[in-house]
């Protein structure tokens, strides 16, 4: 089976088909990776450049080892030790790299829509690792993964997704996801954080009220606050978010129900999490991680052209 799409540049591209495929390759993969040898051939005679224009922890490493599990050449470029520095052009750039026989291309990018330009431009294959306050493809479909993992599917799944909803390319590359596989969703934050129109545009219940939020759903996708996005203050202090928004054990012990905590990290300790959440018994949060590489081992393959050799 392939995927409908050459690059992965949104959820908003893929069909429900296209979702379930790459999940399903990606527990075939989380199988490999828990043998002693974690290694496949899959990838191999392909090269993979991991563009990065913008800071990232999880998802470059995480695309690093993916590439590597699956016996690819790995070329690692960070625009902050580049030719960037000295004016060099996003396209310039790329196609000088493409001429060293690159095969793929995983950007991040500030710019919403950076990796939609270069797929207009150039032949290979592209990844959206983050573009902007745009989307998140493979944040999202490892969220999905770890979902699945935990309730076995994601059709009447109640995900509520918290906080920062303005800024976040994880919170629309979820929801895209999540209501094409079947789940409800509520978005919960401060009205300043949460876009005016989102319910009609996206068909998503608006909650301002963190405890109803947390009362209603089975999992809570808590977003980091992204005060690097944040042109002007939306709301009073860190403090006052944290008391408003901010989800604590005396919190979720209030509840009387178990829900399970997700966050995509990096978390803002005591600003969105406390850490008795963030680490407690509820929390997956590092299983996502854990997750991220499989799913992204699935994506890389499926879109490398190799799955018909
Ligand atoms: N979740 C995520 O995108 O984290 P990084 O910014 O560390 O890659």
């Amino acid at each position: 089976m392939t995927l409908s799409t050459k690059h992965l540049l949104g959820i908003k591209d893929l069909t429900k088909e296209d979702i379930e495929l790459i999940l399903s390759t990606a527990g075939q993969f989380k199988e490999v990776l828990q043998r002693p040898v974690k290694k496949v051939p899959s990838l191999r005679d392909i090269t993979v450049v991991n563009l990065f224009f913008e800071n990232s922890t999880r998802t470059r490493m995480s695309f690093e080892l993916a590439e590597k599990r699956l016996s690819a050449d790995v070329m690692n470029f960070t625009a902050s030790a580049s030719s960037v520095k000295k004016g060099e052009t996003l396209l310039d750039t790329v196609n000088n790299i493409l001429s060293m026989k690159v095969d793929m291309v995983v950007m991040r990018h500030s710019a919403s829509g950076a990796p939609h330009f270069l797929a207009k431009h150039i032949n290979a294959a592209i990844i959206n690792a983050g573009d902007g306050i745009n989307e998140h493809p493979t944040q999202a479909l490892l969220d999905a993964f770890s979902m699945k993992e935990k309730f076995g599917t994601l059709k009447g799944l109640k995900v509520a997704i918290i906080g920062d909803v303005m800024h976040s390319r994880v919170a629309l590359s979820n929801i895209y996801l999540l209501k094409k596989a079947g789940a409800e969703i509520i978005v919960c934050g401060p009205p300043t954080l949460i876009p005016k129109y989102i319910q009609e545009a996206l068909e998503v219940q608006v909650e301002y009220k963190v405890k109803n939020a947390l009362e209603w759903c089975d999992v809570a996708n808590v977003l980091r606050i992204q005060l690097e996005r944040q042109n002007q203050p939306l709301f009073s202090s860190l403090r006052e978010y944290n008391l408003a928004y901010g989800i604590n054990k005396k919190l979720l012990e209030s509840l009387n129900k178990e829900i399970v905590i997700m966050h995509p990290g990096p978390i803002n300790r005591g600003v969105e999490l406390d850490s008795d959440v963030a680490d407690g018994p509820f929390s997956i949060i590092l299983n996502q991680v854990e997750n991220g590489v499989a799913v992204r081992m699935a994506a890389l393959y499926l879109l490398s052209g190799k799955t018909e050799s």
